[in-house]
């Protein structure tokens, strides 16, 4: 039987939700929810920004606002599942001392095992590049273009043990243009990412969107 979704606890402006942000790469839609946090009081704060490598770029914006933020690279000495066990088990480590209490997946490029997802389920959210469950996986943008469709869009959804499959929180259209190439749709798609995962965010905090 598959594990249940467990949802956070109630939170309040006063008592926020600890939100720990996972990246690999750039970061810019992690940079969008650091704004969206400092603009107002809000019901979630971020404590800790963790990578999977030590040079991902975003958390040059955790360690511009002050926040631990860390490169966990995979241990070398290791390969296949034993690897992948040990990284989870340094990041668990990052959540437990930060006491974070939601996971925020903003461009994190790895695939957690089911028994990490078990410990954290309900309380794992991803944003993915595609309007799910069309186009999931890594290359969603390169996956849309051969498919020749003339919509795409992003998904905000809950992390379960699949891939990109978990329940979906929220979604927008973006238009795909004559012409476009993946690094024109990525950045029209990410411009409405940037809106799109806090505000999500927001309502999935304060216990706003039923699943
Ligand atoms: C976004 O397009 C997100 O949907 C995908 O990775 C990208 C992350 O971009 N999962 P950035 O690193 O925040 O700029």
């Amino acid at each position: 039987m598959e594990a249940p979704f467990i949802r956070p606890r109630v939170c309040s402006i006063e008592d926020p939700l600890r939100l720990a942000v996972l990246i690999s790469g750039g970061g810019s839609i992690l940079s969008s929810l650091l704004a969206f946090q400092s603009s107002e009081p809000r019901y979630h704060r971020t404590v800790i920004v963790l990578a999977d490598r030590e040079n991902a770029g975003g958390l040059e914006y955790g360690k511009r606002a002050g926040i631990p933020s860390v490169g966990i690279p995979l241990p070398k000495e290791m390969e296949g599942t034993e690897r992948r066990l040990a990284h989870e088990s340094l990041i668990q480590s990052q959540l437990q001392s930060s006491r974070a209490e939601v996971l925020i997946l903003s461009g994190y490029m790895r695939i957690f095992t089911t028994s990490f997802v078990e410990k954290w389920k309900g309380r794992i959210v991803n944003i993915h590049p595609s309007l799910l469950p069309d186009f999931p996986g890594a290359n969603a943008h390169r996956d849309v273009l051969s498919a020749g469709v003339s919509t795409t869009g992003c998904t905000v959804h809950l992390v379960d043990e699949g891939v990109d499959t978990g329940p979906i929180l929220a979604q927008r259209e973006v238009p795909v243009l004559e012409g476009d190439n993946e690094e024109t749709l990525q950045e029209r798609v990410k411009k409405v990412e940037h809106i799109l995962y806090p505000e999500t965010i927001d309502l999935f905090c304060r216990g706003r969107l039923l699943i």
